[in-house]
């Protein structure tokens, strides 16, 4: 299983915050880059292997910060979108990187966190491997700003919409996406919607029309934050503050969730932790290292 975080785009809804940087590289969700909670969901999802697509010249810096993934026990690759012409093109711009192999898709500016989220990602993992395509669902106030999808009382979905003025449901698509090994072939099929995109929306109804599609849902004592505008990054950066403060502990910490999984060793953990000694992050890697905290499990339950 392979993934892919998109971390492309403008950033235009947080202008001048992210007119001279990409959001999901510099900008904080209170205490790191907005691109560690992506790459913690993959590697909660078991994905060792991820590709990072971003603009050429955010690109280099994503590399500089993540490098080639050894201190998180996994194997980073960097690609770039020239522009970004919607979220399907990762399907073709990772064609190489994905070898036919079942590949996750998620956005550089999603957050989720909540009890048992390891679990479901890996249902979703293995469900990829046999060769379904299993979206999450997040019920919303504002469903007309997100994909929609539609299900019957037994979960089945009916239908998947891009931003429709009239939504059949509360539930939003959030940006995560697994799918089988077919995805590149089916995303070269997508063509430009009329707001000229190449649409995931597209793809997931490629296999909702072949009965390949599942959902699940993320209910209570889940959050997805979508950090696309000032009040929902503020809102993220808050709701991370109130989690970690309430736990004492760091939440998204790819560190520790590649310590917590066996991907790497506990001296690796605290080579990390002295790089970043005198940061509350530092403090932290260097308390799971020395197990003063236990490994980000939570997730697991
Ligand atoms: C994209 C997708 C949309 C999804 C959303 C989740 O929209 O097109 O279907 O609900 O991500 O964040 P964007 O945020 O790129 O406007």
């Amino acid at each position: 299983m392979k993934g892919i975080i998109l971390a492309g785009g403008s950033g235009s809804r947080l202008y001048p915050l992210t007119a001279v940087t990409s959001k999901q590289l510099l900008l904080p969700v209170y205490d790191k880059p907005m691109v560690y909670y992506p790459l913690s969901t993959l590697m909660l999802a078991g994905i060792r292997d991820i590709l990072i697509i971003s603009t050429p010249s955010d690109l280099p810096n994503f590399e500089r910060l993540l490098g080639d993934g050894s201190d998180y026990g996994i194997r980073l690759s960097y690609a770039e979108q020239p522009s970004p012409d919607g979220l399907a093109q990762a399907f073709v711009i990772g064609k190489e990187f994905t070898e036919g192999c079942p590949c996750a898709l998620a956005l550089g500016d999603n957050i989720f966190y909540g009890n048992g989220l390891g679990k479901r990602l890996r249902l979703a993992t293995a469900s990829a491997s046999a060769g379904r395509s299993t979206i999450f669902g997040y019920r919303v106030d504002d469903p007309e700003r997100f994909g929609v999808v539609e299900f019957d009382e037994d979960y089945n979905v009916i239908s998947i919409e891009e931003r429709p003025a009239q939504p059949k449901s509360s539930y939003a698509v959030t940006g995560l996406y697994f799918f089988p090994a077919d995805a590149c072939e089916r995303a070269a099929q997508v063509v430009p919607s009329a707001r000229n995109e190449y649409e995931i929306t597209d793809l997931i109804r490629m296999y909702l029309d072949e009965g390949l599609l599942d959902t699940i849902t993320l209910g209570r004592g889940f959050a997805w934050l979508d950090t696309g505008t000032m009040e929902s990054l503020y809102e993220a950066s808050a709701f991370v503050r109130t989690v970690e403060r309430a736990q004492d502990l760091l939440v998204s910490v790819p560190e520790e969730i590649a310590f917590a999984n066996g991907w790497i060793t506990r001296e690796r953990l605290l080579e990390c932790a002295e790089r970043y000694d005198k940061s509350d992050y530092g403090h932290h890697l260097r308390d799971v290292a020395e197990g003063k905290v236990a490994p980000d499990r939570h997730f697991d339950q």
